[in-house]
């Protein structure tokens, strides 16, 4: 039962009536994901990959193993196509400097749109020296206009970059008529899968994006690590990113060779313990049901939607018949930081600004609204809570 699992997360043992709608930021952290990386640390930990000892091997078969389950669990086509990072940021500024390095050429252009995150906008301003950057129109309703996306695509185009789901609304990116005109014009495609994958299922070999990027602490797993998947072609081609021990084959002191595949990119000591982390909740979601976890939350999302815009002086932003975990709203003559102040009051976590997503607040011509997000520990009993307290907050600051 989705509803009993809150006393899967520890945070509730302390702060029993805590109500968090803040998933999309972060998630809350899984009892099994905590104890899988103190574990590793307590009784597991050495350095992988290149300890002969029993303990390092054992260690390094467990990561290598996690790499698997991810594959596995997003089902693309290999593990050798699993790149592990610090984040997803790190992962997008992965793919913007080696394509930079060894593919972009002077004038060539990348589309993106006015509604990614700033993690997917400002590692292609880095390097756009070289790129000019075309963003693709939104609607007036927030969803992405796709037939200003398609007509942007030509033969100057030489990446995609777009997000899955909104961080801002929740929406889900379809995908299907931009797979098709990018083909005609061999276009690769860099997906931002951060808010999407934590909530429904992901099948890579379907989807089939040159680039997939998400990271481990929104999917109830540890921070400091982010998920790469990469297109053989271009593992083989791009990179190194970084250099350092472990992605090399030879280094004298003036030149060095380098390994292939996923170890090019993958310099230095890994994010061991957040790896096997990441990996143990996987497991977790695993045992509940991706799919399940995605009607429940969609239903819950659905649920607080339909109590919101029952306030006339309540606006949503994004049309919500695509989206699912996250709606963004404000509340008129109410500013978003003194409601998120007066909910903290009230044991409420929701974020509020402009969650890295200034342009998309540009297009709404605000600077920030309130977000609330939800993760498969909520219930309706939160959802109710966050809306009479919301009702008491305006009658505080309105009265
Ligand atoms: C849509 C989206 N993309 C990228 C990121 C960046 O992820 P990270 O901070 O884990 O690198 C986030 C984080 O909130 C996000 O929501």
């Amino acid at each position: 039962m989705i509803e009993n699992l809150k006393q899967r997360f520890p945070v509730f043992e302390k702060n029993k009536n805590l109500v968090f709608l803040d998933t999309a930021a972060s998630a809350l952290k899984v009892d099994s994901m905590i104890k899988a990386v103190s574990d590793c640390y307590s009784y597991e930990y050495a350095n992988i990959h290149r300890g002969i000892y029993e303990l390092s091997s054992n260690l390094t078969k467990r990561y290598e193993d996690a790499r698997s389950s991810v594959s596995k669990f997003i089902n693309s086509s290999s593990f050798e196509n699993i790149i592990f990072t610090k984040s997803a940021t790190e992962g997008i500024n992965l793919v913007s400097s080696c394509l930079s390095d060894n593919y972009f050429n002077d004038g060539d252009e990348v589309l993106l749109t006015a509604l990614e995150h700033h993690a997917n906008l400002v590692p292609w301003h880095l390097v756009s020296k070289k790129i000019k950057i075309i963003a693709a129109k939104i609607k007036p309703t927030g969803e992405l206009d796709y037939n200003d996306l398609l007509e942007k695509i030509n033969s100057k185009t030489k990446l995609i970059a777009i997000t899955h789901m909104s961080n801002v609304t929740g929406s889900i990116t379809n995908f299907d008529d931009i797979k098709a005109k990018a083909k005609k014009f061999n276009v690769p495609i860099l997906i931002d899968g951060c808010q999407y994958v934590p909530h429904k299922k992901l099948d890579l070999q379907d989807l089939d994006p040159d680039f997939y990027v998400f990271s481990a602490h929104k999917l109830y797993g540890p921070s400091g690590l982010g998920i790469l998947y990469m297109k053989s072609k271009w593992i083989d081609t791009l990179g190194p990113y970084q250099g350092g021990g472990s992605m090399i084959k030879n280094v004298d002191t003036d030149s060095s060779t380098y390994l292939n595949g996923f170890q090019k990119f993958e310099a230095g000591t890994p994010p061991i313990a957040e790896v096997i982390g990441l990996s143990a909740s996987l497991d977790f979601i695993n045992q509940v049901g991706i799919d399940k976890i995605y009607e429940y939350e969609k239903k819950l999302t659905q649920y607080l939607y339909d109590k919101l815009i029952k306030n006339n002086d309540i606006k949503i932003y994004g049309d919500f018949s695509n989206q699912t975990s996250i709606i963004s709203f404000n509340i008129d003559g109410i500013h978003f930081n003194d409601l998120a102040m007066l909910l903290d009051k009230k044991n409420i976590a929701i974020r509020t600004g402009h969650h890295c997503a200034q342009p998309f607040m540009k297009h709404f011509n605000i600077s920030g609204n309130a977000r609330a997000s939800v993760g498969i520990y909520n219930t309706k009993n939160d959802i109710d809570y966050l809306i009479n307290s919301i009702d008491e907050v305006k009658k505080i600051l309105k009265s």
